[in-house]
């Protein structure tokens, strides 16, 4: 079974875990949980002696890996790495039966966290137990920054953020020189949530830069997180050197954010006033610490940031690769928006078929791919008995791949999202919360999804609508990157612009 999978050993710590598991925790290890003994658990593919099914966590594209290993045993395994019991979940039917049935039961992550550290900390958002804290931040996201009123007050953030993205592919078209759609984007995505986030984009050069070196240490800290438990009964720590680094070079930008709005009294953030007030103790609702604001905010950054903008590089490639989407799409947006003037977020409603494109980018190259939640109770999940503290693991790309509820599932169709007729309308969105979950699911799915549409909308109908593309080669190439956790291209999407023959340039003010 090993050899199906390629693993990146280039991580030292796995050798160590190897030899010192091998001679120090043998009955430890292969200790059966007590309460498993008369449980009908999901099946379970082959696994390793001692590290049981840890070579698949280590694999290079991890949920390509669990994929596959679906396909061949099943839509709900149980696996085991080192004694942490997983849950692995690859189908539409099982994913909603969990998140219908079980919400309340699997809505905490619980993940071991670094005391004192701002990514993977104790006062984090997405590493939170579902309690009062979690609660007390829900809300305050949804009221100040990501319901829909709070979306409509920062409109004006995001359109002249817009409006610099544009003018700067219009540079680039002038002069002719090719862009990297993911560098652009990732520009426009941090510059609106710096200014969402802290009234002024002064320091997202840095957030970028910082968020960029958290993706590519990000699957080290998941595995790290994972076996952190087992590893200390050892006295063994890792990565928590790198975590320490980022942690502090996080909390100097962001203290030194806080400290400049804090003097300048002309800047305004509803939501860094909420939370200022309530580190004070005059929100008598929950008492949090500055450190829990720079959780938070590194949170939102690392949760915004590099999912946006894959699915903005994702979706331009398939665009690229299918000119007929392209030629539809922008015809679209000529007769909706007209060619006087740039797309905005208030046209979005009108434009079916750009909605339709991007939900089809993120089925079918979902930013996230792997969902991570914990039963907190034993339960019976498709017949099967769960035990308690049993990690959930939902394969996103696998659910939204799944045969028996996708027609054409490998391929880009973005048709599949156009409501076929106004009676059907229901029925089929209905349907869709059973199989469409790029942002998760429940209680603790992504409370980001209705920014990361509007962003990701906007950016493409920019691009479509105001420039022809010059791509390299015939096709993009669309191989993912290897060693990440977050679904990304190994070949980013560089192109060159081309102004096409419209100029909302003129009524931009
Ligand atoms: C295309 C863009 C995005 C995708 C695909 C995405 C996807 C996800 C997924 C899959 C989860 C885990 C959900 C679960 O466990 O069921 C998540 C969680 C989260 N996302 Fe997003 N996300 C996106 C954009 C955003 C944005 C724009 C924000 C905020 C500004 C955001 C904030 C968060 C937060 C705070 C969590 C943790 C929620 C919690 O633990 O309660 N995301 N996202």
């Amino acid at each position: 079974m090993a050899a199906t999978f390629i693993v990146d050993f280039g991580n030292g710590f796995i050798f160590i875990i190897l030899c010192l598991f091998s001679f120090l925790c043998y009955y430890f290890f292969f200790k059966k949980p007590n309460d498993s003994q008369d449980c009908d658990l999901p099946p379970s593919p082959p696994s390793l002696p001692i590290i049981g099914h840890l070579h698949l966590l280590l694999s290079l594209i991890v949920h390509k890996s669990l994929h596959k290993l679906s396909s061949k045993y099943g839509p709900i395994l149980y696996l085991r790495v080192l004694n942490v019991p997983i849950l692995l979940v690859s189908s539409a039917s099982i994913a909603y039966e969990i998140f219908r049935a079980q919400d309340m039961n699997v809505s905490t992550r619980n993940l071991p966290t670094n005391e004192g550290s701002l990514f993977f900390g104790s006062s984090g958002l997405a590493t939170a137990p579902y309690g009062d804290y979690w609660k007390f931040i829900k809300k305050l996201i949804t009221t100040k920054l990501l319901g829909p009123q709070a979306l409509e007050r920062s409109r004006g953030i995001r359109a002249d953020e817009v409006n610099r993205f544009y003018l700067n592919l219009v540079d680039k078209a002038t002069k002719k020189e090719s862009v990297e759609i993911a560098e652009e984007a990732m520009k426009l995505i941090s510059n609106s949530m710096c200014k969402m986030l802290m009234g002024k984009s002064d320091h997202a050069e840095k957030v970028r830069g910082l968020v960029a070196e958290t993706d590519v240490l990000s699957k080290k800290f998941f595995l790290a997180a994972i076996l952190r438990k087992p590893l200390s009964k050892l006295g063994i720590s890792v990565f928590e050197k790198d975590l320490a680094s980022i942690s502090s070079r996080y909390n100097d930008v962001l203290e030194k954010s806080l400290v400049e709005y804090e003097e300048d009294h002309n800047q305004s953030c509803e939501m860094l006033d909420v939370l200022l007030e309530a580190c004070q103790g005059k929100t008598a609702e929950y008492k949090i610490t500055r450190n829990h604001i720079k959780a938070l905010y590194v949170d939102l950054f690392v949760a915004s940031t590099d999912t946006s903008t894959n699915t903005i590089q994702w979706t331009m490639a398939e665009i690229f690769n299918n000119p007929k989407i392209l030629e539809r799409l922008r015809e679209e947006i000529d007769s909706v928006v007209e060619k006087t003037r740039l797309i905005q977020e208030t046209d979005l409603p009108n434009l079916t078929y750009l909605q339709a494109v991007v939900k089809e980018g993120l089925r079918l190259h979902p930013p996230v791919p792997l969902v991570l939640r914990s039963f907190r109770e034993g339960c019976e999940i498709g017949g099967f008995d769960v035990l308690e503290k049993t990690k959930l693991v939902v394969n996103c790309y696998a659910v939204m791949r799944d045969p028996d509820v996708w027609e054409y599932p490998e391929e880009f169709k973005p048709e599949r999202f156009l409501p076929s007729s106004r009676s059907y309308q229901e029925d089929e969105m209905k349907e869709e919360v059973l199989k469409y979950i790029p942002f998760g699911s429940g209680r603790r799915g992504c409370p980001g999804s209705n920014l990361a549409y509007l962003s990701v909308e906007t950016a493409i109908g920019v691009m479509v609508q105001c420039f022809d593309w010059k791509i390299e080669g015939d096709e993009v190439n669309m191989e993912e990157a290897r060693g990440t956790l977050t679904l990304t291209m190994a070949h980013p999407l560089k192109c060159t612009p081309l102004l096409r023959d419209l100029n909302p340039l003129r009524y931009l003010h």
